[in-house]
């Protein structure tokens, strides 16, 4: 028997019925009919008339000149970035990647994908670390960054859950340094931005944009990915390498090393079924958003905030930060975490344990670039400078790590756009219990 299900705080709980998801995929019948399309007219390959139709789309609803399909956003994230690099410091030799030997600015609270493609190009990535007030790069640490390596020349920024960061101040702080932007949209397809004074879609704001179709996304293809550019050039060269870099000749000529990278022309089927849906799965994302806020207000947790004056984040995902002086004694490790329960205290690890005991999924927070094993070595940067080695054994540093602390208090929440108002009324219910 499950020890919460035991647990005298649910008694009288039932588990839901259906397993509520975090986000999963939501047909609604038309995507099945471009996909037999695809099939019937025999365009099942990397060319067709869905993939020109979501580029076209895409390109129509973000506000961009330019959008090429790819099979997934973490090839749009590396060709953006190989094209960053290439742009800075020139076209590699085949077996080197366009960042060797150069440092690049990176969000720190965001999923691997968006800067693992610095690695890819033999870059080394510096990560930023995040602000309270949005949860993405903080512009002031990033202001730190540049005082600490003024080389810097390349930033990849994410809106971490759909909502947007704090562009505008980011734009600022790279064209003050001449720094090119990659951004990476993959989670905030449709969420808008105030740019100064004018509202823009996220997938806009940075030089070479990217968003994804994964099959947890807003809306989504299966899989698939788009890189998004106003520069011709850009798109011209992100088509070609995405495609194997074949040159203008009768056989296979190669100049440049090439990728097979295109989205297939079924995905482009999928995803054309969802594109007119963008907006309603957006506002049942949040309507499940807002629920939960007026659901959890007299308990000691915030939602993930969002700046409501300049953004409209697309709320992907509803998450919830626990109040210091609620958490429960917790300690993590790298693959397990344990805590003890307290009267009126819990901890995002009890929450999901009690979530997944009533057949709902939720799923810690993002955990920081900096504190994954593989990037452990990488530079740190908080507001406050250098955040590696803050302290010596006799001097307290002040610790300042906001991606850190919002990982040990945050959980992302079931927000699966299905979701009935009983069953967000249930996930509330089923949080105040740990509370108890
Ligand atoms: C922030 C972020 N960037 C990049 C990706 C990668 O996208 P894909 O799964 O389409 O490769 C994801 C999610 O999958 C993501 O959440």
């Amino acid at each position: 028997m499950n020890r919460i299900l035991e647990d005298k705080r649910f008694e009288g709980l039932k588990p839901f019925e259906k397993k509520i998801w975090l986000s999963s995929p939501t047909m609604h019948g038309k995507e099945q009919y471009w996909v037999d399309e695809a099939i019937r007219t025999n365009w099942v390959s990397t060319v067709g008339e869905n993939i020109n139709e979501v580029e076209k789309q895409i390109a129509e609803y973000i506000g961009v000149k330019y959008a090429v399909g790819l099979a997934t956003g973490t090839s749009a994230l590396h060709l953006a970035t190989k094209l960053a690099g290439e742009k800075l410091y020139g076209q590699a030799r085949p077996n080197a990647g366009t960042l060797q030997g150069h440092k690049v600015f990176c969000s720190d609270m965001t999923f691997d994908a968006s800067i693992n493609p610095v690695a890819y190009e033999d870059g080394d990535a510096v990560f930023i670390d995040t602000e309270y007030d949005t949860w993405n790069m903080s512009p002031e640490a990033l202001e730190k960054a540049f005082e600490i390596y003024p080389d810097v020349r390349l930033i990849v920024v994410a809106h971490l859950y759909g909502t947007p960061g704090k562009a505008d101040e980011i734009r600022r702080i790279a064209e003050k340094h001449g720094a090119l932007i990659v951004e990476d949209a993959a989670e905030s397809l449709g969420a808008k931005y105030k740019s100064r004074g004018e509202w823009v879609e996220t997938g806009t704001l940075g030089d070479y944009n990217c968003i994804s179709f994964n099959g947890n996304k807003v809306i989504t293809g299966s899989a698939g990915g788009m890189f998004l550019t106003n520069d011709l050039e850009a798109a011209n060269k992100v088509r070609k390498w995405s495609t194997q870099s074949r040159e203008n000749a009768p056989w296979y000529q190669h100049e440049e090393i090439g990728y097979n990278y295109r989205m297939s022309n079924i995905v482009a089927g999928v995803i054309r079924g969802q594109i007119p849906y963008l907006d309603e799965h957006i506002a049942q994302k949040k309507a499940i958003y807002e629920r939960y806020k007026e659901g959890v207000k007299d308990l000691p947790v915030k939602m993930n905030p969002f700046d409501a004056e300049n953004s409209q984040p697309n709320f992907w995902l509803s998450c919830l930060i626990i109040d210091e002086d609620a958490m429960c004694p917790t300690v993590r490790g790298e693959n397990e975490a344990v805590y003890r329960s307290e009267p009126g205290k819990s901890c995002p690890t009890e929450i999901l344990e009690a979530l997944a005991a009533f057949n709902a999924e939720g799923r810690p927070i993002w955990k920081p670039m900096h504190m994954q094993p593989i990037y452990r070595m990488n530079p740190f940067i908080t507001a406050e400078g250098n955040g590696r080695g803050k302290s010596n054994a006799y001097i307290a540093g002040s610790g300042i790590d906001v991606g850190a602390d919002i990982f040990r208090r945050g959980l992302c929440l079931p927000s699966d756009n299905k979701m009935t108002p009983e069953q967000v009324d249930g996930v509330v219910e089923i949080i105040r219990r740990c509370f108890q």
